[in-house]
């Protein structure tokens, strides 16, 4: 493949697509152990919740593995490209550094960005001068990609060095070749998976048939593959959650409530009249038969007394 000019897209292509899989794969997979993980976890509480308050714990939670699992993905892969980036590794596809042998001195050495390898032109319309990007400074310098006739740039160009010369056969609707064919995948988009005519201009067989742009999609055509992939290619993300199982599984014992009333003049007028209405029936039935009852052991105590008097042994 090195036999392609650097910024020909039959160079990186393939390198791309697999590391366009590898991003899909590594989604998926991140997302499925965060589902086992999650679906594994207990919800413990002292007290039964209401369903107001479950509801919002089950909504925090689902949020909260979402955010994890798309940072734990993000951290591992800016971690990989972070040490890739500077550990120096040459790409075998020579678009970062490449080694040159002198035969006169028997030395190998790395170029590290000369015209053709290693620098890439920048567009930029505020300066249209020659704005470039090195490998050995940036990771993610990228290029449109295009099909050259040739294969080594021609040295002609003085005034745009970095700009190819003569322009490419054919560009390839958003794909972009850098420095590595992950940096460079994660900037690109797939407009041109969307396009019939687009795939048969880069030669992929009628038998595939195109992404369809019409699909109710969260994602534009002109998405970059790096913000499909922060949101790890997910459209949406469903969650339910049942009350009525949870209220069940937690088997209750027994259940209480209070009810707190604030207070209200007429229902405090209302209940002090029944109050005294109350009152006057109890005490009509109640005081008669009090009054008779101590009567009657007043009559009582004094005929005892009387009767005492009488028995009295002294004769007094
Ligand atoms: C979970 O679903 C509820 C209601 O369907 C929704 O309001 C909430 O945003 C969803 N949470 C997440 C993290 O998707
Ligand atoms: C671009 O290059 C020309 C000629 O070298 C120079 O005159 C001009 O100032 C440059 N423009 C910018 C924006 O650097
Ligand atoms: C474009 O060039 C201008 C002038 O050199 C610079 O200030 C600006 O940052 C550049 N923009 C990009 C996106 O590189
Ligand atoms: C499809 O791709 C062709 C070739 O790149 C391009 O000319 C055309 O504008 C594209 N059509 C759409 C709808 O993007
Ligand atoms: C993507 O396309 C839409 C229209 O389809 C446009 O409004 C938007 O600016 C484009 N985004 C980029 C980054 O090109
Ligand atoms: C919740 O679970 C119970 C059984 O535990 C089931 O009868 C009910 O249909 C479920 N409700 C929903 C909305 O899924």
């Amino acid at each position: 493949m090195s036999r392609f000019y650097p910024l020909d897209f039959r160079l990186m292509a393939m390198s791309q697509f697999q590391i366009l899989a590898l991003l899909c794969q590594t989604a998926a997979s991140a997302i499925n152990s965060a589902l086992n993980q999650f679906l594994a976890q207990q919800m413990v509480s002292s007290q039964a919740v209401s369903r107001e308050v479950f509801e919002a714990q089950v909504v925090a939670l689902v949020e909260q593995m979402q955010t994890t699992t798309v940072a734990n993905v993000q951290y591992i892969d800016q971690l990989v490209s972070l040490v890739t980036f500077n550990s120096g590794i040459m790409s075998a596809l020579n678009t970062n550094y490449y080694l040159i042998y002198n035969p006169l001195s028997s030395i190998y050495y790395v170029e590290r960005g000369n015209y053709a390898v290693g620098n890439y032109m920048i567009s930029n319309s505020s300066n249209p001068n020659n704005t470039y990007c090195n490998c050995q400074l940036m990771s993610n310098c990228a290029f449109q990609a295009g099909y050259y006739s040739y294969a080594i740039r021609p040295l002609n160009a003085q005034l745009s060095p970095y700009l190819p010369s003569p322009p490419p056969k054919l560009v390839v609707p958003g794909i972009l070749v850098g420095c590595l064919p992950h940096d460079s995948m994660l900037l690109s988009t797939l407009e041109c998976f969307y396009n019939r005519s687009c795939l048969s201009l880069i030669g992929v067989s009628q038998a595939i048939i195109p992404l369809n742009a019409a699909a109710a999609s969260s994602f534009r055509v002109n998405t970059t593959v790096n913000t499909l992939f922060e949101q790890l290619f997910v459209e949406t993300w469903q969650n339910s959650s049942n009350f009525t199982s949870y209220y069940n599984a937690c088997h209750l014992e027994a259940c209480s409530y209070t009810y707190t009333q604030p207070g209200n003049l007429l229902y405090a007028m209302t209940m002090l009249l029944s109050l005294i209405g109350g009152l006057t029936t109890v005490l009509g039935i109640l005081v008669p038969l009090l009054v008779k009852f101590i009567c009657g052991l007043l009559i009582k105590c004094r005929g005892n007394a009387v009767l005492t008097i009488e028995n009295d042994p002294a004769g007094r």
